[in-house]
């Protein structure tokens, strides 16, 4: 099957998500497509793009740089709209972004006027998530705590590490607890020790609070071990190559990541991102030898 028709198929097979009757908590790309005007003409980055997440899924994204991702959940956030087709939530077409859902974003994205407490307080002071000045702290504490930042609660962000800045970013989003994450690469910029700890963590705070949650990462095996079902996007223009169930139990923990079915999983998805990385890099070539 080529990839084309094989993304109308996965178009196919979605186009019930988008069934009002059970609508509620579901984020659904339905046929979606983005095309954006640069020096070079017009460009097509998502082509035809279906898929959902449902209430309390944890579906993560994984397809070579450049291929359209961040544009993805730049939708899914409500920054910007679709060319073509429609995401929707609760049945909805998205109008825009909403305290409902929590975006960490691919670049530190920490207020650098701010101190380390006073940017996990930030959405506690926005009008749709406030909480009263008792409770902000307490929250603040706990997110703090939770990421080992409690010693620097007054420090601002410019004296911190990156990983610091970054797990800072991930405080604040935890913090109004949104109904639905959205998390460019949160983990990218982090040491193989600190990133288990984070996905452990992350897993913690979803079965304590729940949450809808799409991921972008260029780690099969932090999508495996994180996920419900990993989608495999292709090169650009971004097409669904490919959504795999991952039916590890929860909970999980990170000796999953010796068990057969894991070893299975990660060689299945593994040749599909490394075939499609292959295709961006001709792609990059091929744009090289015409500029
Ligand atoms: N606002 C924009 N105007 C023009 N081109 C854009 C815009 N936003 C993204 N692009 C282009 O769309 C393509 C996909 O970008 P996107 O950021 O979605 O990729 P990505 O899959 O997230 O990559 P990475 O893994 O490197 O973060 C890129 O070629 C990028 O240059
Ligand atoms: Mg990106």
């Amino acid at each position: 099957m080529s990839m084309d028709s094989m993304g109308r198929d996965m178009a196919g097979n979605a186009g019930d998500a988008s069934n009002a009757a059970d609508a509620t908590g579901r984020l659904v790309f339905d046929n979606v497509s983005m095309s954006f005007d640069t020096p070079k003409g017009r460009m097509r980055v998502v082509d035809q793009v279906s898929f959902d997440v449902r209430q309390g899924e944890f579906v993560a994204l994984v397809g070579p740089s450049g291929c359209g991702k961040t544009t993805l959940m730049n939708m899914a956030a409500g920054f910007i709209k679709p060319s073509e087709g429609q995401v929707l939530l609760h049945g909805k077409p998205i109008a825009g972004p909403g305290p409902d859902r929590g975006v960490i974003f691919q670049e530190y994205g920490v207020f650098p006027w701010l101190t380390v407490a006073q940017n996990v307080a930030f959405g506690l002071r926005l009008k749709a998530n406030r909480r009263d000045a008792s409770e902000r702290e307490r929250i603040v504490e706990r997110y703090l705590r939770l990421m080992g930042l409690l010693d620097f609660a007054d420090a601002y962000p410019k004296t911190l590490s990156g990983g610091m800045r970054q797990r800072l970013a991930i405080a604040r989003a935890y913090a109004v607890q949104p109904a639905f994450l959205f998390m460019d690469e949160p983990f990218g910029a982090l040491d193989a020790q600190t990133r288990s700890a984070m996905q452990d963590l992350l897993l913690q705070v979803l079965q304590d609070e729940g949450k809808t949650v799409m991921m972008i990462t260029h780690s099969v095996e932090e999508a495996i071990y994180l996920a419900n079902r990993v989608v495999v996007i292709s090169a650009r223009p971004s097409r669904i190559r490919r959504i795999i169930d991952i039916d590890l139990p929860f909970p999980r923990e990170q000796r999953v990541h010796q068990s057969p079915e894991f070893g299975r999983l990660r060689s299945e998805i593994h040749a599909l991102v490394m075939e499609e990385y292959a295709a961006q890099q001709k792609l990059n070539a091929a744009a090289r030898v015409d500029a």
